[in-house]
């Protein structure tokens, strides 16, 4: 059969995880896709670069904007990151020419989702972002396919690694906020700017994402309310294991007769609940549904591997035909809201 082509934008952790999980489980996964799925072309700044895996082979451009005219090029992998830039260009370009694009962007989904989903439409060309939230949790999937037929009434969760790794540690090892900052920059989850991830915008980007999906409309970004951990010490810490309780950054969106509310914020968990337990880069993804009742999920959040596995599930979903419109329903039908201002709660 016919390969499924890729052209891999972006080769750093989580480029260099794709490429090494498709050639490890090449088997299972032609199997499970119904053809072979191979690299044909990527985009990278450095070509020298030890990655784990010899990509030398391959077509290399040195503007990832050039795969979506790469006539060798199926579907377009974005793993470069950012709203704007060549990250926006390239999924605008690669939709326009009607390829299939698969990404890990949340930024760009958070801010540009709503013109994305349309251009998407209008070009009958997939956009798929399982990566986008919490690495390895299959979460879009969970929201979008497996509780396609329940009104949610509440979605989020645990859905930034690096700052659940930093409270963890804290809270465990008492060792200082810039130190285990730096470790979980090392193991790769951080972002390039890892004030993204302590400030809350990472998960807020993640928690707009699912807001949208949850509730069948694109949630506006600038819209929700945002805290970081930066303000968390070890007194704080302190004081809640003293009262029962845990600190965790969660993202939470729920829905009202008055609208949509969402916001980031270090919260107060009690120790024996579910949620509390989930530790170190561990994501957990909850829901709440009229019909199914209360969900969570959990897995890891952030890193080659996992977040791997959920690029290549997308991929696998594009051979098998199995794809979906970016917010699980037809964009004509779509209206942008905003989160209500926290102080209207
Ligand atoms: N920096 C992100 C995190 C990576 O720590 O969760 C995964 O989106």
């Amino acid at each position: 059969k016919t390969p499924l082509r890729l052209g891999v934008a972006g080769l750093g952790t989580v480029g260099a995880g794709l490429a090494i999980l498709l050639r490890d489980n090449a088997d299972i996964i032609t199997k499970r896709a119904g053809r072979p799925i191979e690299i044909t072309a990527v985009a990278a700044r450095d070509k020298t670069r030890d990655r784990g895996i010899d990509l030398s082979a391959l077509t290399w451009h040195s503007n990832a904007v050039d795969l979506a005219s790469d006539p060798n090029v199926d579907v377009v992998v974005e793993l470069i990151g950012g709203s704007e830039g060549t990250a926006r260009s390239l999924v605008e370009a690669a939709l326009k020419a009607g390829k299939a694009v698969v990404t890990a962007n949340k930024a760009l989904l958070a801010v540009h989702g709503d013109s994305l989903a349309r251009l998407s439409a209008a070009n009958n060309a997939p956009l798929l972002f399982e990566a986008a939230v919490a690495g390895g949790i299959p979460a879009i999937k969970t929201v979008r396919e497996g509780l396609a037929a329940d009104r949610l009434l509440s979605i989020g969760g645990i859905l930034n690694g690096t700052c659940n790794y930093i409270l963890t540690a804290m809270r465990e090892t008492g060792r200082d906020f810039s130190d285990v900052l730096a470790e979980a920059q090392e193991l790769g989850y951080a972002e390039a700017d890892p004030s993204t991830d302590v400030d809350g915008i990472d998960a807020a980007h993640k928690l707009t994402i699912l807001a949208s999906l949850a509730f069948g409309q694109p949630v506006e970004f600038d819209s929700v309310h945002v805290e970081g951990i930066r303000c968390i010490g070890a007194l704080d810490l302190t004081f809640a294991r003293t009262l029962g309780y845990r600190i965790k950054l969660l993202g939470l969106a729920r829905q009202s007769e008055r609208g949509v509310e969402a916001r980031v914020a270090p919260c107060l968990v009690p120790e024996a609940t579910p949620i509390a337990q989930v530790d170190g880069v561990f994501n957990a993804v909850i829901a709440e549904g009229t019909f199914v009742g209360r969900l969570m999920v959990e897995g890891r959040g952030a890193g080659a591997g996992p977040t791997a596995s959920a690029v290549a599930a997308d991929i696998i979903d594009i051979a098998r035909g199995n794809t979906v419109p970016v917010w699980g329903t037809d964009v004509t039908t779509l209206k942008a809201t905003q989160s209500r201002p926290a102080s209207e709660w």
